[in-house]
């Protein structure tokens, strides 16, 4: 029976660097508290790279990921015809991390390239990828999150470093064998006008206008999701599982009241590892794949939001 051609996520993977950092470990560097970061953002832990331990940075993170991936489902990395790292901190201003990131796979038959969309990168990663697979140019891709955010930030700026952590994840993606299952809807959105919300000068260090880009990311967040759940005719009861960007707890407590969906539906991870940027999402889609919390058939919705700004959501049947 003819169906129309979908791609879906065939394996995860992820990588979370050694060097745990507590909100106490903070305390003595900046004047902050356990107590003030958890109320505020649930994050309890966030875990950076540690050059002592081997991991220099986001081709290193994303080396690991990818090949977490690969190795759980067995897929030589050969047979990959493209490779997307959704990424804001590469170690080189160039070549991109997936170039260097496909020579150490020995993925030679691979096209490589980065996508620079900041918490968003994976999501808009994803959703290229989709596009490639649909139109039935690539067979099978890899897309990564990676990030090293730990070295935008400055370490004396209580309201920023608080905030952030380092780490990767990756998925692959192939044309779905069944007739629903894959991506369906993926919405892509951007407003360059609020770049001053969330920015990195050249050169320079993180900056953040906190409490702007919070009122700014619910409505705007709502507003997709309502939309994506609109054109697909569901309602937001329907969706089995939430996969958002892990910002901050209350933007997802905020969103899930205004859906009317129970928190119970959420991946969480940021309480472990903070915000991972374009890792987050694929850090919790992963889990939750580990975790084998979903059936066949089970709806999922993913989003994100980041500097740009740029948004994101997309839907996905398992
Ligand atoms: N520890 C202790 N006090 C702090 C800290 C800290 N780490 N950081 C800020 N404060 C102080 C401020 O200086 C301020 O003090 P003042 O009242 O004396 O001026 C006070 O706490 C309140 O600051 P606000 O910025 O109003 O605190 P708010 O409740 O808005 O929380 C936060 C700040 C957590 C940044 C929140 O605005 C937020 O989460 N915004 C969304 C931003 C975000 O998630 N960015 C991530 C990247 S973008 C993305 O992924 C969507």
């Amino acid at each position: 029976m003819h169906h129309p051609l979908r791609a879906h996520i065939c394996a995860t993977g992820s990588y979370i660097p050694p060097r745990q950092v507590s909100n106490d470990d903070l305390s003595k560097q900046v004047d902050t508290s356990d107590a003030w970061i958890k109320q505020r953002t649930g994050i309890k832990t966030r875990f950076l790279v540690d050059p002592s331990q081997g991991v220099r940075g986001t081709v290193d993170m994303a080396q690991q990921a990818a090949q977490a991936a690969l190795n759980n489902s067995n897929i030589d990395p050969k047979s990959l015809d493209m490779i997307i790292v959704g990424t804001v901190t590469p170690d080189q201003r160039m070549p991109s991390a997936a170039c260097l990131l496909q020579h150490r796979l020995g993925a030679t038959r691979a096209s490589a390239f980065d996508v620079s969309a900041a918490c968003c990168g994976s999501l808009y990663s994803l959703a290229i990828a989709n596009s490639f697979i649909t139109q039935g140019t690539c067979k099978r891709i890899l897309v990564v999150g990676s990030e090293t955010m730990s070295c935008l930030l400055d370490w004396s700026d209580r309201n920023t470093c608080v905030l952030f952590g380092d780490g990767a994840a990756a998925a692959i993606l192939e044309p779905s064998n069944s007739p629903n299952g894959g991506f369906h809807q993926m919405k892509l959105y951007s407003d360059g006008s609020l770049h001053p919300l969330l920015h990195v000068k050249q050169g320079g260090k993180l900056q953040m206008q906190g409490q702007e880009l919070y009122r700014a990311a619910v409505p705007t967040l709502v507003q997709a999701v309502e939309a994506l759940l609109q054109e697909a005719d569901l309602q937001p009861q329907q969706i089995a599982r939430f996969i958002p960007h892990q910002a901050n707890i209350r933007i997802i407590e905020s969103i899930a009241k205004r859906l009317d969906v129970p928190m119970e539906r959420f991946a969480i991870n940021l309480d472990r590892f903070a915000n991972t940027s374009s890792a987050s999402l694929l850090l919790a889609w992963d889990q939750t794949c580990q975790e084998n919390q979903l059936q066949p058939g089970d709806w999922v919705l993913f989003w994100a939001i980041g500097a740009g700004l740029t948004w994101a959501a997309g839907l996905y049947r398992v």
